[in-house]
């Protein structure tokens, strides 16, 4: 049943890359966005004058040091629900080594990345392009492999054997970023003034899925987008990138590029997080765009709960001048809401709002 789903797929699907590869002068149509959604690529517009904020971890062990740390953490949550840090870590030969991985992976032949593909959003390892090549009314230019990465043992043979040195690369690299994830996730709570252990037990067994993205060049980047807008369902994204593409929405609904600073990894609230505080933070809303010359890489590591387990505002944020303005949900509610419905056209989180407006 697998095999012919597959071969039914393969007959329909064109990546991103193999379009790249053949050299086409336009976008086809499928990937045309409306006006209204397109990218404003000039960079003077609406990019100046915002500095994103960069935080350096260095200061998070030490007890003296670690409250100003948690204090710049807070104040970036609640402006965008994005910073990126540095002294995060995580060696550089680590990360030059993922994105080595990466690179080969999509470099392979098709009928090679072909052997993963799937367009179930069960999949614990999958190949793909655009969101969902079978659904999307208007495609992305974007490949992406997704794997669960956590716990590694568990997950790791299922993963590409080609390149050989995926598995080892990106294995270690998928490993570190579960420990930054907890450091993190420790300091966040903090800020909000829970315990830092509020989900130690749920991140130990927590659930990892990495994204990793290619966005080949593309011959028209004016009109088309490697990622809509969204906010990811996880506690936090790590976020690692090979050159600038991504873009935040900021209070005001302005889209900001994020610029590539060497060494530096992103950190973007998730909606869990946003459940989780009751609201005092939002996860951050954000797209990709492409660009003409190069191919762009990322690695989207997306944390959250166990697959089964509802994440509900904290009670400690919760009181009569403030109630519950949340539900709870969990990765699988999740799952099964992007099976049945386009996330371009609703948000997730808003169906878990209390206040639906
Ligand atoms: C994602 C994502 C951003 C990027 O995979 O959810 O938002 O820059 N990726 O690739
Ligand atoms: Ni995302």
């Amino acid at each position: 049943m697998e095999e012919t789903n597959k071969n039914v797929l393969g007959d329909c699907f064109t990546s991103a890359m193999a379009l790249t590869e053949s050299g086409v002068p336009h976008v086809p149509t499928r990937y045309i966005l409306p006006p209204s959604q397109r990218p404003v690529l000039s960079p003077s517009i609406g990019t100046g004058s915002i500095n994103l904020p960069v935080i350096d971890l260095s200061f998070l062990h030490d007890p003296l040091l670690r409250p100003s740390v948690i204090h710049e953490i807070e104040m970036a949550c609640k402006e965008f629900g994005f910073f990126q840090v540095t002294n995060h870590g995580i060696s550089s030969s680590v990360m030059r080594d993922a994105l080595d991985a990466a690179t080969r992976f999509f470099d392979l032949p098709s009928h090679e990345k072909m052997l993963l593909v799937s367009d179930d959003v069960h999949t614990p390892v999958r190949y793909g392009t655009s969101i969902n090549h079978a659904t999307d009314s208007v495609h992305y230019w974007r490949d992406f492999i997704k794997h669960y990465s956590h716990p590694l043992s568990k997950w790791i043979n299922l993963w590409p054997s080609n390149p050989p040195c995926y598995k080892q690369k990106v294995g270690k690299y998928s490993e570190a970023t579960h420990v930054l994830h907890k450091q993190l996730i420790e300091a966040i709570s903090e800020s909000l003034g829970l315990e830092k252990s509020y989900l130690e037990e749920e991140i130990e067994e927590g659930s990892q899925v990495m994204a990793v993205n290619c966005y080949p060049a593309c011959p028209q980047p004016g009109i088309a987008l490697g990622m809509p807008p969204h906010s990811d369902f996880s506690s936090l994204t790590i976020l690692l990138q090979s050159s600038q593409g991504l873009q935040i929405k900021d209070k005001n609904n302005n889209w900001i590029c994020v610029p590539y600073i060497e060494g530096a990894l992103i950190v973007q609230l998730g909606d869990q997080v946003e459940v989780m505080s009751n609201g005092i933070y939002r996860s951050v809303v954000h797209r990709v765009t492409v660009n003409k010359d190069v191919n762009r890489l990322s690695f989207a590591s997306l944390h959250s709960l166990p697959m089964n387990k509802k994440i509900s505002p904290a009670p400690q944020l919760v009181n009569e001048d403030k109630p519950a303005a949340y539900g709870d949900f969990s990765f699988n509610d999740f799952l099964e809401y992007i099976s049945r419905n386009d996330l371009t056209k609703q948000r997730f989180i808003d169906t878990v709002k209390k206040n639906k407006f």
